[in-house]
């Protein structure tokens, strides 16, 4: 299929297309490489350096009839959102309708949109369902969510399918060390360079961490199942931070110091996610445990920082 990812050469959007090109898709993506890096768009995509939010993106949509869009890209970051509302709405809600513009002039078949837990805000019960409420406490939980709804309007309105993907905290390689489910690639990065990682409060509090390969695995299924409906996309169990840290420094063989700071204002104490739609309806499920996916993580950062000595040794010798 002729196919759209937004976000392409971001975490998430990079590993996708990779994944759909193995697959034998064409594809094609608009990215402003604003988190985004072109070191992570794969050499079989066409990469088009553009906003989102921008008008002539038509020219692209008008150029390639796509059958598919992917739409991942987005501002990503709660803090950055709170001190920049109208770039974060710019970004996520213009941008998104932007998008969807061009799927109903262009004939775009369906969409798949990738939206976020911050959604639901404060969990009334875990682990959270679909139909748990929804709730934002920050205004990038508000411009993840007003997107599901337009993109529920504009199915009603132009028959345009669609597939919302609520993840969970997603990890894994590339993954840049801020912004949404970033304490892993935190904590990574102070860890390989031998610095104190931080927790807030008392390390206690919960996240449902999953693993990005899981998360491509889903959009991969909903390129022909799932139309009209919404999934939470996470591995159903939940892991405290110190937990987290200790998994950590055992696969890397180290002991980080850690510094305990106070707890952040807004942060949300537990938060798992129930999957059991996706496993319903997609025959989905994640397949990787949090050790596996670290052991895969850290592997990988592991070879970059190899490769990097390496050619310090080469370029000094
Ligand atoms: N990482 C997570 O844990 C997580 C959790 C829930 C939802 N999500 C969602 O998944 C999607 C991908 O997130 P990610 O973690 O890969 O983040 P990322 O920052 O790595 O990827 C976002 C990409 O969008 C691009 N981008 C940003 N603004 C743009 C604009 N105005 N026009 C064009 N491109 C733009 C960036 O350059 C980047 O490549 C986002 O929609 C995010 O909200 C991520």
């Amino acid at each position: 299929m002729n196919i759209l990812v937004t976000g392409g050469a971001g975490f998430i959007g990079s590993s996708l297309s990779d994944k759909l090109i193995e697959l034998g898709h064409k594809v094609s993506i608009i990215d402003n490489l604003s988190t985004g890096k072109i070191d992570n768009v794969n050499g079989k995509a066409k990469l088009y350096i553009a906003n989102i939010e921008d008008k002539n993106i038509n020219k692209i949509f008008e150029r390639e009839k796509f059958d598919i869009v992917y739409h991942l890209a987005a501002q990503i970051d709660v803090q950055e959102s709170i001190n920049n509302p109208v770039y974060d709405a710019d970004v996520n809600i213009l941008g998104t309708i932007n998008i969807l513009e061009n799927l109903r002039r262009y004939g775009v078949r369906k969409i798949i949109y990738s939206s976020s837990a911050a959604i639901y805000g404060e969990p009334k019960y875990l682990g959270i369902d679909e139909k748990h409420q929804t709730n934002p406490v920050s205004y990038y939980g508000i411009s993840k969510y007003v997107p599901e709804n337009y993109i529920k309007a504009y199915s009603k309105l132009w028959d345009i399918d669609y597939s919302i993907l609520r993840y969970a905290n997603v990890y894994g390689i590339r993954q840049a060390p801020k912004g949404e489910g970033g304490v892993i690639s935190i904590f990574m990065d102070r860890m390989f360079k031998n610095k104190p990682v931080i927790i807030y409060g008392n390390g206690f509090s919960t996240r449902d961490f999953i693993y990005v390969e899981d998360v491509v695995d889903a959009n991969i299924k909903v390129l022909d199942k799932g139309n009209r409906h919404i999934f939470n996309i996470g591995t159903g169990t939940a892991t405290n931070i110190n937990t987290l840290y200790t998994t950590m420094n055992r696969i890397m063989d180290k002991v980080i110091e850690v510094n305990h700071q106070k707890e952040r204002k807004g942060d949300i104490m537990h938060s798992y996610f129930n999957s059991e739609k996706a496993k319903k309806v997609l025959g989905w499920e994640a397949k990787y445990s949090l050790e596996q996916g670290l052991t895969k993580t850290i592997g990988y950062y592991e070879t970059q920082l190899d490769n990097s000595l390496e050619y310090v040794a080469i370029s000094t010798s």
